[in-house]
């Protein structure tokens, strides 16, 4: 069974895609074989498949395999909206037995695990699950992506007190989102002293090429999560 990182991050829209894609293609680069999950999605455009979604999509590309869509992606809801709310509007009942299942069949395959969130850590998924809840009930330790935007200082530190509270808090990377904050390097000082520990990575804004890892980051994250090699 492989080991399993969540990607969380403080807010929607703050390169959770980003830090999980660069984390796929850096774990392969030491030659781990990568599932990618990304179980509830809103905001998906339709095709002749079904419905599909740009983030699941992203990561079954950057896993290099074959994935079925409906393993990565159970729930796919059009609307881009919060997804208990595109769940209602769909008829649907988010079940973490579901969740679960397609997460066992693709776990069963690979070393490691990359499973990115919808929104943030405590999203309501349905009336009586959140996000937190389903990742808390299988202890999966968490790496918290922190958006360099206005407001992050307190986002971050909820969220990383929210997370430590229920489940291993792996570390959190700071992302240089566009446009860029004038102070994000003090941003990142204040960050680390509210975290209590550095990033583990701070991602420049990106070239197009997409983000980078350095093998030293993996190195530090596969030494705190246990991967059968
Ligand atoms: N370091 C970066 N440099 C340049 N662009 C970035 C960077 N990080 C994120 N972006 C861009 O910001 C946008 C939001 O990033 P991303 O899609 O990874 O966020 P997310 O947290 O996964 O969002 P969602 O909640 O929708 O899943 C994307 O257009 C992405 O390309
Ligand atoms: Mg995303």
């Amino acid at each position: 069974m492989a080991s399993t990182i969540l990607v969380t991050g403080t807010d929607t829209g703050v390169g959770k895609t980003q830090v999980a894609v660069a984390l796929v293609h850096a774990l392969r680069a030491e030659g781990l074989r990568v599932g990618v999950m990304k179980p509830v999605a809103s905001g998906c455009q339709r095709s002749a498949g079904g419905l599909r979604n740009d983030d699941a999509q992203a990561l079954i590309e950057a896993s290099g395999r074959d994935l079925p869509y409906a393993e990565v992606n159970p729930y796919a809801f059009e609307p881009p909206i919060a997804p208990h709310l595109a769940a209602r509007a769909a008829g649907v009942a988010i079940d973490p037995a579901v969740l679960d299942a397609a997460y066992r069949r693709l776990a069963a395959d690979c070393q490691v695990m990359v499973v990115e969130g919808a929104g943030g850590w405590r999203v309501p998924l349905s009336a009586t699950l959140s996000f937190a809840d389903w990742v808390s009930a299988h202890r999966w330790p968490v790496l918290l992506v922190v958006g360099l935007r206005l407001g992050c200082l307190n986002h971050a530190a909820l969220s990383a007190d929210a997370i430590a509270q229920r489940t291993p808090l792996l570390g959190w990377i700071a992302n240089r989102l566009p446009p860029e904050q004038p102070e994000w390097a003090a941003n990142v000082d204040t960050l680390q002293e509210l975290l209590g520990a550095p990033p583990l990575a701070c991602l420049a804004p990106a070239d197009g090429a997409g983000s980078r890892l350095d093998p030293n980051v993996i190195k530090a994250l596969l030494s705190r999560v246990q991967v059968a090699v």
